[in-house]
């Protein structure tokens, strides 16, 4: 071989072929494109028979528009038999260009998996991947290409109602899920029949929304946005997250549809990220009554202009980028540019190969609800439960127990169970009640069953049967809480605290002085302090989708040894809100919980939460010892190992979260009084020991200055390793030296 064709071999060799045919393609495809197509690009509409919001009523049949080479996508439309129908229209178009299918799988396809925030409960990496290939596998096979998913806010206030769609209130454990979510539902990549385009929502800060009201502003420092609430972003866009959403919400003024700093700088510019960026629903026209554009075409100049690649549902592009054109306000390189990204992406998922590719009637029918993918939402609901509290070991409940019990509104409950932001494509029939999994593991214990009372109506008229039911029983299983309409997108609440007379029920059964345990089944963080102070045994099962009662019935009876934690922590009261574990410590920390002298504490409460950010027990007990850090000071460029012992000294297989917090003890600005930076969860049988491993490198100490440089600062770091943020078992420190 000549010189000149071996090199020219090695360049083919090592060029990535694939993308440049693509974008061969692309380029082609876009040659022949009249703006009006290019237009019709940018442009996704409702598939009608659900919305999230307001639907446009411009009455445009959508069979037509798409006909004519006005529809780049479509959201909310599932199933082979429909996809095929819209992408059948597509294809009558005159660049045949393939449609793109969005959907919120938000937590399951057909099977539906715990909530995001419930599933961030298990600190389980691995299961929160796999939950996330599951919904896409399924997703994939009834016709989707794209999830509108992972939300990937950071959530500082349980008022908040998507609190339930993120990962919680970290940005290190948030990223860590993010990284995870996207890994899952984008698998092998994009053009695998069984992947489904990610998209990191919604950028940004849009969980920080004032007062804790959804759609509401957002007034942060820019150290504070790069600190918390952009890294599970940036986490997303390492792990290949095809596409992105903006908010609502305004930032610092400026709403994030069309806030160029956000989507030019930081995503497209800082970041290079090369996928597209789609609406929220209607935010583009929203900017309207933001009152930061005046109509529609300065809507659609803003948005476009500020790096928005597609209209979801406004209207706004495909009524006013040609008139804008025309008018030389948005240049048409600006218009390409959100073509080309969105048209690569439709080639990488081989649309234009076979734009009926994903909707496969056998497939579908071969691939929703299999086996595999029950066990695998029963494994994740089990890793999902957090145990509150367990005084005098009530749980997990003896399989002698001659009577059980099951009292409250959620008993029976399917539809609760699955939760906000799950789909209507599996049959409800086959969502596991509390009382069908109890009935699974009673064995010889018979199951009584009383409502007691509604989840928010007040009357009380079902107490005395309740009463009587528990006075029956050996033990007392209690299922609270909310309806699954009471916390998602438009459902923040002022009151978070158990709703109706559930806690006055809760009161009334447990002064029968029966053993009681409570389960409460929410999406967010609720206030239930004479329950906390009162019921010995308490499990947080949030809303654990299609097996949440086979896994309430998992733990209630240890045949899964609770291992959840919480990703956020829980007010005692809603006067304490926002609060999280990773605040700074101020000029007047209280010396203790009592302490109110002129310090930075409430005079009528603790400042503590009720349960803090990383609790969680477990039925067996874990002894942390030997912690060996292999330097005591280190340079910006070297790493330290930190190790330690974890033993099991219980009676009971279980897992334990270990977690590694560090404080910088002095530096200019400010760092919190702890930070989560790593955490391992460990498996370990009755008297095993393990050792743990960390690595403490540069990227763990470093943080925003104010001119939003990512620096580090010598000095002393102090280290903490914890069960949760507030039980550190073990402690050290080291220094950063120049
Ligand atoms: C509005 C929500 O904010 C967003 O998360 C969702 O993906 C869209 N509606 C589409 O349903």
């Amino acid at each position: 071989m000549s010189k000149f064709f071996f090199l020219s071999y090695l360049f083919v060799l090592s060029t990535p072929v694939f993308a440049q045919s693509i974008d061969q393609r692309v380029d082609d495809l876009l040659k022949k494109m009249t703006l009006d197509e290019k237009i019709g690009q940018l442009n996704q509409y409702n598939g009608d028979w659900e919305a999230t919001g307001p639907v446009t009523k411009d009455v445009e049949d959508k069979m037509t528009a798409i006909r004519q080479g006005k529809v780049g996508s479509i959201l909310n439309i599932t199933g082979v038999a429909h996809t095929r129908a819209f992408q059948q229209a597509a294809m009558d178009s005159r660049l045949k260009i393939p449609l793109l299918f969005g959907q919120d799988v938000i937590h399951g396809y057909s099977i539906t998996f715990p909530i995001p925030l419930a599933e961030a409960a298990s600190w389980d990496l691995a299961a929160i991947q796999q939950s996330a290939r599951v919904a896409a596998t399924e997703a994939a096979a009834g016709g989707v290409h794209w999830t509108f998913a992972p939300m990937v806010d950071i959530a500082r206030d349980p008022r908040w109602g998507r609190i339930m769609e993120g990962a919680g209130e970290d940005p290190y454990l948030g990223a860590c899920i993010a990284r995870a979510r996207v890994k899952g539902f984008q698998g092998n990549g994009l053009g695998s029949l069984d992947a489904v385009m990610a998209c990191a929502k919604h950028f940004a800060a849009y969980g920080a929304a004032i007062g804790g009201r959804d759609y509401n502003s957002v007034d942060m420092s820019l150290r504070t946005l790069w600190e918390i609430y952009l890294p599970p972003f940036k986490a997303a866009l390492d792990a290949g997250a095809a596409t992105f959403m903006n908010s609502f919400n305004d930032l610092n003024g400026t709403p994030a549809t069309g806030n160029s700093y956000l989507l030019r700088d930081i995503l497209k510019g800082q970041w290079h990220f090369s996928g597209f960026v789609v609406s929220d629903w209607g935010s583009v026209g929203e900017m309207i009554p933001h009152g930061y554009v005046s109509g529609k075409e300065q809507a659609a100049q803003v948005a476009l202009t500020a790096g928005c690649d597609m209209d979801m549902e406004s209207r706004c592009y495909t009524t006013s980028l040609s008139t804008l054109v025309q008018q030389g306000k948005v240049p048409v390189s600006l218009i390409d540019d959100a073509v080309k990204r969105i048209l690569h992406k439709k080639f990488e998922l081989g649309l234009f190969d076979d734009p009926y590719r994903f909707s496969n009637a056998d497939r579908e029918k071969a691939t929703l609800n299999k086996a595999e993918h029950v066990r695998a939402a029963r494994d994740m609901a089990d890793k999902s439960i957090v145990l509150l509290k367990n005084e005098g070991h009530l749980l997990p409940l003896s399989t002698q127990l001659r009577s059980i019990a099951l009292i409250g509104p959620l008993v029976h409950s399917k539809k609760e169970m699955k939760g906000f932001w799950s789909q209507d494509i599996g049959a409800l029939n086959d969502v596991v009640t509390l009382y069908e999994g109890m009935q699974q593991q009673a064995g010889g214990a018979q199951l009584l069953y009383a409502k007691g009372c509604d989840i928010t109506d007040t009357s009380r008229a079902g107490f005395a049967e309740a009463l009587r039911v528990a006075q029956q029983a050996d033990v007392v299983v209690m299922a609270m809480g909310e309806r699954a309409d009471m916390t998602g997108e438009a459902k923040s609440k002022a009151d978070i605290h158990l709703p109706g007379v559930q806690e006055e029920l809760i009161k009334a059964i447990q002064a029968t002085g029966k053993p009681v345990v409570v389960l409460l089944m929410a999406g967010r963080p609720m206030v239930f302090n004479w329950t906390a102070e009162h019921i010995p045994a308490i499990l947080y099962t949030w809303w654990l989708g299609n097996q949440a009662g086979n896994a309430m019935a998992d733990v209630l009876f240890g045949k899964y040894n609770p291992s959840g934690r919480l990703p956020v922590s829980f007010p005692r009261e809603i006067g304490q809100i926002p609060i999280y574990y990773n605040h700074l410590n101020t000029g007047r920390p209280a010396k203790d919980e009592k302490d109110v002298f002129y310090v930075s504490a409430y005079t009528d409460l603790y400042n503590s939460p009720r349960y803090a950010f990383g609790y969680g027990l477990s039925y067996t007990e874990f002894k942390y010892s030997n912690l060996a850090l292999s330097r005591k000071s280190i340079h910006n460029n070297e790493t330290i190992t930190v190790t330690l012992d974890v033993k099991n000294t219980g009676k009971y297989t279980g897992e334990e979260t270990v977690q590694l917090y560090l404080r910088d003890v002095v530096a200019q600005p400010l760092r919190p009084v702890k930070e989560l930076k790593d955490f391992a969860k460990v498996k370990l049988a009755p008297g095993e020991t393990k050792k743990i491993s960390f690595t403490i490198d540069k990227s763990k100490l470093s943080f925003y200055n104010d001119k939003l440089e990512l620096i580090t600062q010598p000095g002393e770091f102090q280290l903490f390793i914890g069960s949760a943020s507030d039980d550190i078992r073990l402690q050290d420190s080291f220094q950063l030296v120049e």
